[in-house]
């Protein structure tokens, strides 16, 4: 059904993941469940691997964005794998170490990061810390200076080139809270400035254009901007960047408004950015840098669903049906802040003809609790399995305890074997840090 087979209809007409019968899985761990497949995270880890390899010598490292979803599980597939991470504040580096990952392939990200998170960033020996700000610039480097460290460090870049889901354009005006911007010069001041500091050895430079990308161009354009950035920094300072970091962003399937991308597109993705890279280090004479990916969407997302349980359905005569799910905007929020859209199916009755449209439902006391909006679907029963498909990435990494409902279990699943990797909350989870001050008891 997906890009890497990690999804089947099998002979009893359920969703499969991973080699598990989805009603299975419900009737095991209970629902709403998230559900990974390990083989597909492997896969999508490997293609990156593999065209970093093949189209650039593999001069370079693939970093998996772990904002996508981080838990202890995920940090160890990707060590497993040989990959790197970003991570992108205190909590991910933590979880990152906890699973034993070697700092040293940790890039650490943050437009703000606090004194206390660049503190333990040097404390663990974080690779590489991507600096985003002067005031983040002079902690760091005092902090350094302090502990006589010399610490690797990226600067955040704004190439001025502003990528759409479906079209590109370059922005004339470099609003953002991200990076400094080439166009009106600073981030020529940035460099300047942090070269002076003795506590940091600059790398290089880091751009990330946006997420859900699906124009190779956009990435192509947003690399020869950075090399570009790069040869002038060289001519104005001497500087000769060694790491240029071009960030994530590579777009997923989620509904058949997205193109269906084979392992193929992601592989060549890549390669027309290595190719670019390659080419204009040579038309600029400066050396091919060291190349560092952060792709999160595309490793996990796809890998991803949840399973819900059908609850209330209600039938608003010529207007909806709303069927309500036992999950909502506290496991997936991004109906709820972006529209985005899902495909929805009915996983203990995957061979049904949709016959109906409904709009999917949590069950927050909130009316923007949704999750798909009508979306085809077979007759539905309350007790009916539902499963949201695409849900690996962003969705356990922005849940929430909203209306104090749990944040549901994961588990993987790899050759028909599902394990825990996030256990279910419990009612004390709920309350464990909760006080009652003396004086109101
Ligand atoms: N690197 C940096 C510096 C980033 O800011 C991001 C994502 C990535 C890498 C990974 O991008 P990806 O390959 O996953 O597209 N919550 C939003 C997505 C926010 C992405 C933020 N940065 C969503 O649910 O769509």
């Amino acid at each position: 059904m997906n890009q890497r087979n990690t999804l089947k209809i099998n002979r009893l007409g359920h969703l499969e993941i991973g080699g598990c019968d989805t009603t299975e899985l419900a009737r095991q761990f209970g629902t709403p469940l998230y559900v990974f497949d390990e083989a597909y995270i492997r896969q999508m880890m490997n293609v990156y691997k593999k065209s970093l390899k093949d189209n650039y010598d593999g001069n370079g490292i693939v970093l998996y964005a772990s904002k996508a979803f981080s838990c202890l599980a995920v940090y160890a597939i990707a060590n497993s794998e040989g990959i790197g991470v970003d991570v992108v504040s205190g909590g991910e580096l933590y979880t990152a170490l906890k699973a034993g990952f070697p700092a040293d392939k940790i890039y650490m990200h943050g437009n703000n990061k606090t004194p206390e998170e660049l503190e333990f960033a040097i404390e663990s020996g974080v690779g590489v810390i991507v600096v985003d700000s002067y005031l983040e610039a002079d902690r760091l480097n005092d902090l350094c200076a302090k502990k006589g460290i010399k610490q690797n460090v990226l600067l955040r870049i704004n190439p001025g080139v502003e990528a759409h889901t479906h079209a590109y354009v370059q922005t004339a005006t470099p609003d953002s809270k991200f990076g400094f911007s080439i166009a009106n010069g600073t981030a020529e001041d940035i460099t300047k400035y942090v070269l002076s500091k003795s506590n940091l050895a600059l790398k290089g430079f880091h751009c990330h254009i946006g997420s859900q990308i699906f124009e190779k161009q956009s990435f192509v354009l947003a690399a020869d901007k950075m090399m570009d950035f790069i040869a002038l920094i060289k001519k104005e300072t001497g500087f000769e960047a060694e790491i240029l970091n071009i960030g994530g962003g590579f777009g997923i399937y989620y509904t058949d408004e997205d193109p269906k991308l084979t392992e193929s597109d992601y592989y060549n993705y890549l390669k027309a950015l290595c190719d670019e890279i390659k080419a204009k280090a040579k038309a600029l004479k400066v050396r091919e840098p060291f190349i560092a990916l952060e792709p999160g969407r595309s490793i996990v997302g796809e890998a991803g669903i949840t399973l819900y349980t059908a609850g209330a359905i209600k039938e608003i005569p010529g207007l909806r049906t709303y069927i309500a799910i036992d999950g909502g905007m506290f496991d997936n929020p991004r109906y709820a802040l972006y529209q985005s859209k899902y495909t929805v199916v009915a996983a203990d009755n995957m061979n049904a003809p949709c016959t109906q449209k409904i709009t999917l439902a949590g069950k927050c006391c909130e009316s923007g609790d949704i999750i798909a909006v009508d979306v085809p679907m077979p007759e539905v029963k309350s007790g009916d399995l539902v499963a949201v498909l695409s849900t690996g990435a962003y969705n356990y990494s922005m849940a929430s305890n909203y209306n104090r409902n749990f944040i549901p279990q994961a588990v993987l699943v790899k050759d028909g074997k599902a394990e825990t990797i996030i256990k279910k909350q419990t009612f004390e989870d709920l309350v464990r840090n909760d006080v009652i001050p003396e004086r109101l008891k």
